[in-house]
Formats: C-alpha cells, sequence, structure tokens
C-alpha cells in the first residue's frame, strides 16, 4: 500500500510517542477552528487506547493520528482524528478508517463510533462516503457509527 511512498506508515502511538512529539502532535490540528486538545486529552488513560490509537508518520514525524478506545466489548470509539493540512484530500483518511476498523474488529468490537460537529459538512461527507451512518444526535453534535457484523 506504501509502495510509492515508503517515507509514509501508519504506527501505533504510545504516550512516549505523544511526550516526544508534543509539538509536532498539537501542531497537527492547530488551523482547525474550535480545536481544544491540549497535551492532557491526548495522554488520558482509557481502556484499550494504546493498543488502538496509531498516528501516521512521514520521516518519522507525526502527520495525522487517530485516538481511539474501546468503550465497551462491542463498541470502539473515535475520539480525536486530524491529518495535517499539507496533507489532506490525498486519501490517507480513507486509508486511515480501513486501519481503524481492522484494529476495532482485531480488538473483538463490531461498531466503530464517533462524533463530529454538524457544522463540519466535509467531515461528514467524508465518513458518509466511508461507510458511516446516522446513530444519534447530541447538542451541536451527530453521532455515526460503522458496523463489522456481516449480519447487519
Ligand atoms: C477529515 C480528515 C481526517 C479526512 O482525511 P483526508 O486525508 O483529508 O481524507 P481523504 O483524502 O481520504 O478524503 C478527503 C477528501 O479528499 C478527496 N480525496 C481522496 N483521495 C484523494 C486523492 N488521492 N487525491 C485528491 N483528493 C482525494 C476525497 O474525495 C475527499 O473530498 P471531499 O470530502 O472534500 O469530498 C481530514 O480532512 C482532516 O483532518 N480534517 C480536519 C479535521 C477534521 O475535520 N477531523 C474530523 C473531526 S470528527
Amino acid at each position: 500500500m506504501f509502495d510509492k511512498d515508503p517515507e509514509t506508515n501508519f504506527r501505533t502511538v504510545s504516550p512516549s510517542d505523544i511526550l516526544t512529539y508534543q509539538d509536532e502532535f498539537l501542531a497537527i490540528a492547530d488551523d482547525i477552528p474550535g480545536e481544544y486538545w491540549t497535551l492532557q486529552n491526548f495522554l488520558i488513560d482509557l481502556p484499550a487506547k494504546w493498543d488502538l490509537s496509531f498516528a501516521l508518520w512521514q520521516n518519522d514525524l507525526p502527520i495525522g493520528y487517530a485516538i481511539l478506545s474501546k468503550k465497551s466489548e462491542d463498541q470502539v470509539h473515535l475520539h480525536h482524528f486530524m491529518i495535517d493540512r499539507d496533507h489532506r484530500a490525498k486519501g490517507w483518511g480513507t486509508r486511515m478508517i480501513t486501519e481503524m476498523s481492522d484494529r476495532a474488529e482485531a480488538a473483538g468490537a463490531t461498531l466503530l463510533t464517533l462524533k463530529v460537529e454538524k457544522s463540519n459538512a466535509s467531515a461528514l461527507r467524508f465518513y458518509s462516503r466511508n461507510g458511516f451512518s446516522f446513530k444519534a444526535e447530541e447538542r451541536s453534535f451527530i453521532i455515526l457509527s460503522t458496523s463489522f457484523d456481516s449480519t447487519t
């Protein structure tokens, strides 16, 4: 999958990666209005977080991340998903959704959920194209989910 760009790959993130590359991790979302994640949000410990979460690395620096944890036996939740502005709309997001689904399925989940601002039209379009559908509304957010259960 990465033949054309061997220096770009996915790798599980650890708390020590986040501490070492904290400036890079925090800078990835610095053009996003309303972005509020601090180092504490990255580092908070949650079930299976350090098995499920991964970053997109280029030349050993993070250029995107997907922070995930297990909400229940069946459900993995995507807490934060960002790609650096210079690397958006090149297909990496779509490949990261596949990686998330593979990781969630390997962890025994049948459902991957996320919350997106109702006003984030491009993200809503992106998720819908990548197999997510409406689950619920919560204030200014829409909750989306995709299922790995072949019977649904
Ligand atoms: C949402 C996000 C993670 C998606 O990642 P991405 O790498 O941009 O996603 P993709 O490239 O796979 O697809 C996104 C767009 O690029 C287009 N695209 C996909 N592959 C492409 C390629 N090889 N070349 C050009 N365009 C491409 C898609 O058609 C899509 O267009 P559209 O959504 O505007 O209609 C990323 O755009 C991002 O970080 N956005 C800002 C933060 C954000 O909104 N996060 C989600 C919060 S819930």
